[in-house]
């Protein structure tokens, strides 16, 4: 039997590209990839298709699944959160009606097929919203109910579509849909601020704890852009990437809800700082914070409550702030900056 076809939306961004690695490894798919920006030749081996091409073309999305078929999306393609506030209706288009292209091509995929396709999104952290670092502080960790007030475009967007997602797996009908048709097996994960040391992520916010390990590992100065105690959850990129697979592979049944938080480790932009100057004892940071980016993260909770996540399918994070600097972060940018 031929291996199942997986869709990844926006596999040249942080998280796409580490996703291309392991699926590839796994030796499970056959990946079929779409990014505004033709990917580079190094990872065009482990796909057997590439295109390049914005997901706001629905045509272009159509023609993907007339030539494949796609039995798991994982739709990866997004404008982060600050770039969101400086173009707040092209973030809405990307996010929203990107996505909403997304969700109806893997619909009508999973019609074509006569079973689900599994669509996997993820959200963020920027779905919540705390008004004050008193109510911040008094959270602590949030559960996925709580604080769904976000106070930027993007984190309106992932929330929304949170909800579009759980609309199509569980209540959409489509007029004069086939009797085989399948709904929909939408599955989200709210990602903390995520570290990897391949890719520095652009136009995000979580981006002061990449940017100022990076920035270390070249021995360039870093002015971070947000104080000192500035507190979020992060974790590293081989733990969000199988986040997704874990997900992926749960079985639909033992799954409670579509969107799951996942949590590793809660420090602060001062935290970081400490354990980069640890390793890069001539690091040269400065502390000069953006008001509306520093509003932003203080906005998002200190930590997440992942227990949902942990008990339905099994989550488990393996790597904890110490073990993500000592056997990832270090060892991989030492070497990708000593090339
Ligand atoms: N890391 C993203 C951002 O900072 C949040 O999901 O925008």
């Amino acid at each position: 039997m031929e291996k199942p076809v997986v869709l990844v939306t926006g596999s040249n961004g942080e998280i796409g590209r580490s996703l291309l690695e392991r699926l590839s490894a796994s030796g499970r798919y056959r990946v079929v990839t779409i990014d505004l920006t033709p990917l580079p030749e190094s990872f065009r081996p482990l796909c057997v298709e590439t295109y390049a091409g914005n997901i706001l073309d629905r045509y272009l999305l159509d023609q993907i699944a007339a030539h494949h078929e796609i039995e798991v999306v994982f739709h990866l393609a997004a404008l982060l959160s600050t770039r969101g506030e400086r173009d707040p209706e092209l973030a809405h288009q990307i996010n929203v009606e990107g996505s909403l292209h997304l969700l109806r091509m893997a619909q009508a995929q999973s019609n074509r097929l006569g079973r689900a396709v599994r669509f996997l999104f993820p959200s963020s952290i920027a779905v919540y919203g705390l008004p004050t670092l008193a109510d911040k502080r008094a959270a602590g960790r949030v559960r996925e109910e709580a604080w769904n007030l976000p106070i930027t475009m993007y984190g309106c967007n992932k929330l929304y579509c949170e909800h579009l997602g759980r609309y199509f797996a569980t209540h959409y009908r489509q007029l004069g849909a086939l009797s085989t048709a399948a709904r929909l097996d939408f599955r989200a994960i709210r990602f903390p601020g995520l570290i990897s040391a391949e890719t520095i992520p652009t136009g995000g916010t979580s981006d002061f704890g990449p940017e100022m390990v990076h920035a270390a590992a070249r021995g360039e100065p870093y002015a971070c852009f947000v104080p000192p105690e500035a507190r979020i959850p992060f974790m590293a990129m081989p733990d969000a990437v199988e986040a997704l697979l874990g997900l992926l592979d749960a079985d639909h049944a033992t799954l409670s809800t579509t969107t799951y938080n996942v949590g590793a480790f809660s420090v602060s932009a001062g935290d970081i700082l400490a354990r980069v100057q640890r390793s890069f004892p001539e690091a040269d940071v400065t502390f000069r914070p953006d008001p509306v980016r520093a509003k932003i993260v203080d906005s998002w909770p200190e930590d997440v409550d992942d227990t949902r996540a942990r008990k339905d399918w099994g989550w488990k994070p393996a790597y904890d702030f110490d073990r993500a600097f000592e056997e990832y972060l270090l060892p991989k940018i030492r070497a990708r900056y000593a090339r």
